[in-house]
């Protein structure tokens, strides 16, 4: 089996299936997801990502898949490839700016989630939801510890990208999505028995549609989705680069959205029954601290709960690792694909560059806050990083996708390429309606309406 840097193929369609959807299922789903929902409004912001899920992400994911597997190199080079000459290249390159942006904060949350592992194994979070929570804010304000935190998991990654990703992520993801999944139904049968359930479901479950037409809810959902589908910014083309041409990419990109889409509901069905087991509980008002505070406070009622509360952080880490390695993947596979540099260079110099751009984000949630707050923004430096990259990178990224593969490079090399060697194409006129019309225009309008709106 060769290794991602070698520009291999991945061992098999599962194989594939677990690398993308390991990337796909990170702290966007067990934390990023029940947090917007808390904050757009509970079921009316989870019936828009819905949508947003269906008709605009999985086109999107079929296209950066297609042109992936089409060029066989990274987005920069992939866009070149099939315009040369012209300035699309860019598209790829803001993919690869995304890759090291969004790392840079993502980083940060995944270093918190080691420091749980910790803390609830050593019963450190327990008492009231207060203490929990002040337990939550005390850490995060020790700034240089986040930073050694965040040092950390983007070593980690770093080495396991040095060593071959390949084998590496194959192995362990298949390892830990069963593990994952099945502590996360453990976790939610537990919560649903909680004093409080019935209010959290229904809160998670019955729609507010007074929110429906809020622009801000709609760009939070459509963000989320893009975030949480670990999409437009190439990171599946380049995952789909080193996916051979045997392969059904129509069935890889449904399960990848469909195990991601249920991982994300499913921490929904543990968050909100525990927050609302917690008097005086304020899903709005939560905010980053939302799995922090809430789950250790789930773990303190749980017999075995300091087992069980580092076993969750574990795996959340995990889970977390699986989607930075996708991550640095894609500056890394620019830098060796376009540039010639070694693996090893690319590994070293680009983990270096993220790293420091991660010290703000680290440190604005403490002493230093003062100096990483926008004037008049409100936002910490890591909340704006997400607001940036999430809710405008990445629907831009995948506009510029859709209207490549609609209008520029055209579906039918894009149904050519899914289609050779036999491999079917299901409902391939819906998906070109989609790919040409509904996901620019949708996206163009959310983009507009939220600008507008501000
Ligand atoms: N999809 C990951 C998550 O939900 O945590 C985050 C992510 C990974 C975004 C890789 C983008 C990406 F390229």
């Amino acid at each position: 089996m060769a290794t991602i840097g070698q520009r291999g193929t991945w061992s098999s369609r599962a194989g594939f299936i677990l690398a993308a959807s390991g990337s796909a299922v990170g702290l966007g789903n067990i934390w990023g997801f029940p947090t917007q929902v808390g904050q757009g409004g509970g079921a009316v912001f989870v019936l828009i990502y819905l949508a947003c899920v269906v008709l605009i992400c999985l086109p999107i994911m079929v296209a950066e898949l297609v042109l992936g597997r089409r060029a066989q190199l990274d987005p920069v080079g992939a866009f070149s490839m099939l315009r040369p000459g012209s300035s699309w290249w860019l598209v790829g390159a803001l993919g690869v700016l995304a890759g090291a942006g969004i790392l840079s904060f993502y980083s940060v949350i995944a270093g918190w989630s080691v420091a749980y592992i910790w803390y609830t194994a050593t019963g450190a979070v327990t008492g009231d939801a207060d203490a929990i929570g002040t337990f939550f804010g005390t850490f995060t304000a020790n700034g240089p510890l986040s930073v050694g935190l965040a040092l950390l998991v983007l070593t980690t990654t770093g080495a396991v990208l040095l060593g071959g990703v390949q084998s590496g992520i194959e192995r362990v993801t298949k390892l830990l999505m069963p593990a994952l999944i099945a502590l996360l139904l453990i976790l939610a049968v537990r919560a649903a028995t909680l004093p409080g359930a019935a209010a959290g479901l229904a809160y998670y479950l019955r729609p507010d549609f007074s929110r429906l037409l809020d622009p801000a809810v709609i760009n939070a959902a459509l963000g989320q989705a893009f975030f949480s589908l670990s999409l437009g910014m190439g990171a599946m083309l380049t995952y789909g680069s080193y996916l051979s041409k045997r392969e059904s990419l129509i069935t890889a990109a449904c399960w990848v959205v469909a195990l991601d889409t249920s991982m994300a509901l499913l921490a929904g069905f543990i968050i909100f029954p525990s927050g609302f087991s917690i008097e005086g509980f304020d899903p709005s008002a939560s905010g980053p601290g939302l799995i922090f505070a809430v789950l250790p406070r789930l773990f303190s009622t749980l017999p075995g709960g300091q087992l069980f509360g580092a076993a969750f952080f574990i795996l959340l880490t995990m889970a977390a690792l699986t989607s930075t390695i996708s991550l640095l993947e894609v500056p890394v596979a620019h830098c060796i694909d376009v540039h010639k540099w070694t693996r090893r260079k690319a590994v070293i110099l680009v983990t270096t560059g993220v790293f420091l751009l991660a010290i703000p984000s680290a440190l604005g949630n403490g002493a230093v806050a003062a100096l990483t707050r926008m004037p008049g923004i409100g936002v910490d430096f890591l909340t704006m990083m997400g607001t940036i990259w999430n809710n405008f990178a990445l629907p831009v990224g995948g506009l510029l996708t859709a209207v490549f593969v609609g209008w520029v490079w055209r579906v039918d090399q894009a149904i050519d390429e899914v289609e050779t060697h036999g491999a079917s194409f299901p409902a391939k006129r819906l998906w070109s309606v989609l790919i040409r019309y509904v996901c620019p225009v949708a996206i163009s309008v959310i983009i507009v309406y939220t600008i507008v709106s501000l």
